[in-house]
């Protein structure tokens, strides 16, 4: 046995368990998806595609319509096609699609993908600026996708904190992208969809793609619009955040879906196969089956009833937590939140940067992360903000009640720094007293609310 490994993830699991997980982009799975995630489908080989026959219709009608025919390039492929069916037909359903991929490993490899399948070397792409709540594959200079492709970056409307339309119409019209690309990490309110895919339709030829990997879970929980319905022809997600399933990516379009091993024309009608060439042999190779499997069980999960009201509660506690947080004196970027994450600018809240903001939850047991606020001008190791969400505190069974006393933690935290105590930090004694008292409030929430792997011992 190794048991430096297994004692690691012990010391794992009660971190999870004795601390409180306010990072918005994690969550915590179902015991069913972890046991999924940990089977024997991880021995199996299984490049290529099932069939994509019959996969209308209920789970039971799509396991009968399997057939024999699949397109893949190894033998035993029995369970895996079946299970990977699953996947398809209950990914397209959650989120009313024509065609799914469940063969990415990760987000990035999931937008790298989209990009491979409909762009050539130095094509333009108009997507969100990192620094304006935007992510790291949507064009950041340090990643491979901005050494191949044109990537224009738009921003937010720094009085509403919305996406800037009137700009990105600009810049769509004077750059006439192939990508118009709406996605992000840090950004609090709801997209207009219609009036970016108004602007798309005005270029011929351009892509409309939806990044949703933060609110997937919203998404398939009702709370939040879906891209593709409104005009958009493939939506992007990460299927580990919001929709609390395995880490990994998940591609969701609209078309025709064909024969992926069939060479296809280069058009928007074409996207579910030129995505699904792309993804393989394009970008990746052998698919993790074991994931696959979990995400299948993941959109099971995400179809259920008790999946929307928890989608619901995910919101509702935002709110709470973000009216609470601006009682108190808390800076919001864009004045609240519409989905499930807070941006907090910590220099105008408490005059400290967001890193020591979030040193100074950590030794409370609260987890969240530093983050640029929009037009930050400070390094990007010490930015102006912090981001923290709901979504896996309300896995845990938090409400309302539980996001007030989660406020007037962070608001004790606040009060240590510089910017409440003209300029000095406060006395060394008196934070060290509230520290451990802080930690033990945070103990005593995560006992009252177990991670669903705790329930099931
Ligand atoms: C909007 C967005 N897209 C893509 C990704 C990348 O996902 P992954 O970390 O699985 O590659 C993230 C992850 O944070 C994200 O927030």
């Amino acid at each position: 046995m190794d048991e430096k490994i297994f004692q690691i993830i012990a010391d794992e699991e009660r971190r999870q368990s004795e601390g409180l997980e306010l990072i918005p982009s994690e969550n915590y799975v179902s015991p069913q998806v972890l046991k999924a995630m940990g089977s024997v489908l991880t021995n199996k080989y299984s490049e290529g595609y099932p069939s994509f026959e019959n996969l209308d219709g209920t789970d039971a009608q799509v396991l009968k319509g399997a057939g024999e025919e699949n397109y893949r390039y190894y033998g035993g492929q029995d369970n895996t096609d079946r299970i990977e069916r699953l996947a398809i037909a209950r990914a397209r359903r959650l989120f009313h699609a024509d065609h799914a991929n469940v063969q990415p490993h990760s987000g990035a490899q999931a937008n790298n993908a989209v990009y491979n399948a409909w762009l050539k070397p130095g094509d333009t792409v108009l997507g969100m600026d990192l620094a304006q709540g935007g992510h790291l594959t949507h064009g950041a200079p340090v990643t491979q996708s901005a050494q191949i492709y044109n990537f224009i970056a738009y921003g937010t409307n720094p009085e509403t904190g919305d996406l800037d339309y009137d700009e990105i119409e600009r810049l769509a019209m004077e750059h006439k992208p192939k990508i118009i690309l709406v996605g992000y990490s840090a950004f609090m309110k709801i997209p207009d969809f219609d009036r970016i895919a108004k602007i798309g339709a005005k270029i011929p030829g351009c892509l409309l793609m939806a990044d949703m990997a933060h609110v997937a879970g919203l998404i398939a929980g009702g709370v939040h619009p879906n891209p593709l319905d409104h005009g958009f022809h493939v939506m992007t997600t990460t299927t580990h955040k919001t929709l609390r399933g395995p880490r990994g990516g998940l591609i969701l379009t609209k078309g025709v879906v064909s024969n992926p091993l069939k060479k296809v024309g280069h058009s928007i009608e074409n996207i579910p196969t030129l995505i699904d060439r792309s993804v393989f042999p394009g970008t990746q190779g052998g698919p993790l089956m074991h994931v696959i499997a979990a995400k299948a069980v993941c959109f099971y999960e995400a179809g259920l009833p008790s999946f929307r009201r928890y989608a619901r509660q995910v919101v509702n506690n935002t709110k709470v937590l973000a009216a609470e947080l601006k009682d108190a004196g808390f800076v919001l970027i864009g004045g609240g939140s519409e989905n499930h994450l807070i941006l907090i600018d910590t220099i105008k809240t408490c005059g400290v940067d967001g890193k020591t903001f979030e040193k100074l939850c950590d030794r409370c047991g609260l987890t969240l992360n530093a983050n640029a606020i929009p037009n930050d001008t400070r390094k990007r190791f010490s930015p102006s903000g912090v981001r923290l969400g709901t979504p896996a505190i309300t896995t845990r069974g938090m409400g309302e009640n539980e996001m007030r006393m989660l406020a007037t933690c962070l608001n004790a935290i606040a009060d240590f720094c510089p910017g409440r105590n003209n300029g000095e930090w406060q006395d060394v004694d008196i934070m060290g007293k509230v520290i451990v008292e802080l930690r033990e409030a945070v103990r005593y929430l995560g006992k009252k609310f177990p991670t669903p792997t705790e329930k099931k011992d």
